[in-house]
């Protein structure tokens, strides 16, 4: 038995799977996110550990036989986020995630030293973990002189569960403390930052064994403490393992949260200029690709809570088909961007509102506004010499085929969605665990989902979506000269 642990934004996932990656039982636990100034993010790691104990509560309660008989463990999670240890391993702060923008000087200061895009292979964005580090140096500065040891949220998690301090190489190519070419940490790039090795955890690969489980964790659970614990990835690698999305060519588009366009690389290909993220994947020797839009279901959540309704109830009010572009624009910045813009200031805006507009109109300029957004992130992708000929829609948002479609038509390729069933995150890290454990080929472990129907691109409507989202591409330099 295996087990694949997500530690998301909103929530942890836990599923339980056997070896052969079925899932036998499966919990979600939320805890919140906290804002206490405009463009701060931030969570509390023991509300992390706390869900954690009560995803494996569940679990145990539902399935003891098969938890008892468990071999390995996965971890994924939220990436980019900043735990901050002290020599005495105690939290030091509020985690910093990767949707906070506090650091964007800093960031800005970093990427204009050249070293940073030629050996990370990224910009340095105000969400990743270096600037974050540079910020708590700048405006915590006793704090930061504590700073022993600097864990991404999942491998806080695997701090609890097994003691060590490791990552994986996919998460932390999110630090722009990486060479991400070599997969190993840069000491060019960790002088630069101000930090040192030693705060750095160990590296290993997405399938490697990085420790065994506490004693304490193991009897508290009633488990052996031989389980192992792999690397794991970052969620959007081990999203591509949940879908076995490796080869040059495989892709997908994540409606969650943030919106993602990945597409999977042979070899290392860094393209910092388009604002394309190059990441190592969470198997050997693999890297990927993707465009990143920081408010996707987001913007729809937004717009719900404002008119005091459900996001389902308003993307309802569209139907299933596309019928062409309506006449707002809907810009979806409500947390600035990444790809294509790199900017974390720019806000959202609706443009064109007419008097007799309502929640319908409002829902589908946002749903558009998405969806052009990431159109963006396909011609970036394409800027790059990636080509994407079809992809597979998950998240969240991938529930409404209205929102599929739209982005069919404006990326140009047909979305495959996947049979009912698990293939996210958690998944991906159990399949990393069974490939750990077994020593199996991570292709044999890793397949594709079922696909349980294709959404075409609506050839007669793509002219006008284009047209549309042509007058979208026009407004970003209008509304950053007046913001
Ligand atoms: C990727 C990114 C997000 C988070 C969200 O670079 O920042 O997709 O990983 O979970």
């Amino acid at each position: 038995m295996y087990l694949g642990l997500d530690l998301g934004t909103s929530g942890l996932r836990a599923i339980l799977t056997d070896g052969a990656g079925n899932v036998l039982a499966a919990s979600d636990q939320s805890y919140p996110v906290s804002h206490p100034h405009s463009g701060w993010s931030e969570q509390d790691p023991a509300d992390w550990v706390a869900a954690a104990e009560r995803a494996l509560e569940a679990i145990k309660a539902s399935r003891p036989k098969e938890l008892a008989a468990l071999r390995a463990i996965g971890l994924s999670g939220q990436m980019h986020g900043a735990t901050l240890l002290d020599a005495g391993d105690e939290v030091l702060r509020p985690a910093i995630l990767w949707n906070d923008t506090r650091a964007s000087v800093e960031a800005a200061a970093m990427d204009g030293d050249p070293a940073f895009r030629a050996i990370s292979g990224n910009i340095v964005f105000p969400g990743f973990t270096a600037p974050k580090l540079a910020w708590v140096k700048a405006h915590e500065p006793e704090l930061f002189a504590k700073v022993a040891m600097v864990l991404l949220p999942k491998d806080y998690l695997r701090f609890w569960l097994t003691g060590d301090h490791a990552s994986d190489m996919s998460d932390s190519a999110g630090t722009s403390w990486m060479d991400v070419g070599k997969r190993a940490w840069s000491p060019a790039l960790l002088d630069k930052a101000g930090m040192r090795l030693d705060q750095m955890p160990r590296l290993v690969e997405g399938s490697d064994v990085s420790g065994t489980l506490r004693k304490e964790v193991a009897d508290r659970w009633g488990l052996s403490d031989s389980v192992k614990v792999v690397g794991g990835g970052g969620d959007n690698s081990a999203s591509a393992c949940g879908v076995g999305c490796f080869d040059e060519g495989d892709g997908f588009v994540s409606l969650g949260t943030s919106g993602v366009l990945l597409a999977a690389k042979a070899g290392f290909a860094p393209s910092p200029e388009t604002a394309v993220h190059t990441f190592c994947h969470s198997v050997p020797d693999t890297w990927y690709q993707m465009g990143v839009i920081l408010s996707a279901t987001d913007s729809l959540n937004w717009l719900a809570k404002q008119t005091g309704s459900k996001p389902a109830e308003l993307s309802a009010l569209l139907g299933d088909r596309i019928d062409g572009p309506g006449s707002i624009r809907f810009l979806p910045y409500l947390s600035g961007e990444r790809t294509p813009h790199n900017d974390a200031a720019i806000r959202g805006a609706f443009v064109g509102l007419g008097i007799g507009d309502g929640h319908k109109a409002l829902t589908q300029a946002v749903m558009e506004g998405v969806a052009f957004a990431l159109r963006d992130n396909h011609e970036a992708l394409k800027a790059t010499g990636t080509t994407l000929t079809r992809v597979l829609g998950i998240g969240g948002g991938s529930k409404s085929d209205y929102w599929v479609e739209l982005i069919a038509t404006l990326l140009g390729v047909p979305i495959d969605l996947p049979e009912q069933g698990e293939f996210g995150a958690a998944l991906g890290a159990a399949r990393l665990a069974i490939v750990g454990d077994t020593g199996a080929a991570p292709a044999e472990v890793m397949t594709r989902p079922a696909v349980a129907r294709t959404i075409e691109p609506r050839a007669d409507l793509a002219h006008a979506y284009d047209d549309a989202y042509a007058q979208y591409r026009a407004l970003y330099p209008a509304l950053k000269e007046i913001l």
